[in-house]
This record gives C-alpha cells, sequence and structure tokens, in this order.
C-alpha cells in the first residue's frame, strides 16, 4: 500500500527505540544492521531520513560505496530476536539473512533490498554525509558515549524516494 507524506513516521518512531533494520548493500553483499537512532524531516525542501552509522561497523564500509539505503520497521514489537541479531552481530562474521528467518526483497526506487518481514519501508537516496566532528560536540555526550572508543557516528542525510507499506 502507498502512503503518503510521513504517514509512517509516528509508527517508526514508536519502533525505534527498540530497532528498525538500515539495510545497505547491492545483491549478495545485502546487509541488514539495526538501528535505534533516525531523524526525519524535511530540508532542502526534500522528505528525508537521517541515519547515524559508527566507522566501526561493517554498514559504515557499504555506505562508503553507495549513494542509497533503505530502512524497513517491523510491526511495533516484532521480529525481536531478529533485531538483536542484527543488533549484535556484524555482517563481516555473518550473512544475516541466511542467519535469521529475513528475507532481502529487492526495493522498488532504489538499487537495494528491504526487509520483507518489516511492515514499513522507507527507500532514500543519500545527499549528504556528515563525519562527526568532536570539537562541536556537548562534553557529556561525549564522555558518555564516545569517550572510551572515539568510534564516532557518520550522519546520512537521505531524501526519502519511496515509502510503503507492504
Ligand atoms: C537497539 C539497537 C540500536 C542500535 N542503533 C545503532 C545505530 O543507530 N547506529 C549504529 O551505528 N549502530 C547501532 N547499533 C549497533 C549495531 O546494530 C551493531 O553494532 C551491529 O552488529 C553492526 O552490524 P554490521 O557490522 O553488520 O554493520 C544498535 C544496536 C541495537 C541492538
Amino acid at each position: 500500500m502507498m502512503m503518503n507524506g510521513f504517514d509512517m513516521i509516528p509508527e517508526m518512531m514508536k519502533q525505534l527505540p527498540k530497532g528498525v533494520f538500515l539495510t545497505v548493500g547491492k545483491g549478495e553483499e545485502a546487509n541488514p544492521m539495526t538501528i535505534g537512532w533516525a531523524l526525519s524531516g524535511i530540508i532542502w525542501g526534500k522528505p528525508v531520513m537521517m541515519v547515524a552509522v559508527r566507522y566501526s561497523r561493517h554498514t559504515y564500509g557499504l555506505m562508503d560505496k553507495t549513494e542509497t539505503f533503505t530502512v524497513s520497521v517491523p510491526q511495533f514489537g516484532e521480529l525481536q530476536k531478529e533485531l538483536n541479531f542484527c543488533g549484535t552481530k556484524s555482517g563481516r562474521d555473518f550473512d544475516k539473512f541466511a542467519e535469521t528467518d529475513l528475507t532481502p526483497q529487492p526495493a522498488k526506487s532504489v538499487e537495494q533490498m528491504v526487509v520483507k518481514e518489516a511492515k514499513y519501508h522507507y527507500e532514500c537516496k543519500v545527499i549528504y554525509r556528515q563525519s562527526m566532528d568532536p570539537a562541536n560536540l556537548d562534553e557529556g555526550i561525549k564522555e558518555k558515549f564516545y569517550e572510551s572508543k572515539h568510534d564516532y557516528h557518520v550522519f546520512f542525510i537521505g531524501e526519502i524516494v519511496n515509502e510503503y507499506e507492504g
């Protein structure tokens, strides 16, 4: 079912603390990673989704060589086992689609996969990417999230080019 504008955003924000799937990688490389942080809104006159990926993630390497990604949102409270697997295991060590009951389904408007078993899908085209500058970061947040590892996030702003329930 096609949706309009930001219809699915409240569902996504409700599910976000439990995790949603960020999927990147063409063909066999397709790798779903659980994310708990994301923003959605309008910038440059476009509806956008921003995701934050640490350098250490396998997903970061995949993001580095692509212009597109997808975000798949489970029905609230579902796919918890799969979210846990994709949020603790790396695509470097596991083919996460093969190891879980999740199925890669070709996206409609970008050359990526979505997670078939999820309820809502966003297909995004990266229009801006920005490494964090620690000099601009709140000290409390730096201590809490980065002090020990210095493994900063890179912010990717994707224009939402397609969104649907399916
Ligand atoms: C609920 C939850 C939310 C997470 N959110 C993020 C996130 O927003 N950004 C991030 O870089 N990692 C996040 N992670 C950690 C990654 O999902 C985890 O390190 C994963 O194993 C990386 O997979 P990859 O190496 O295949 O990319 C989250 C993990 C969980 C369990």
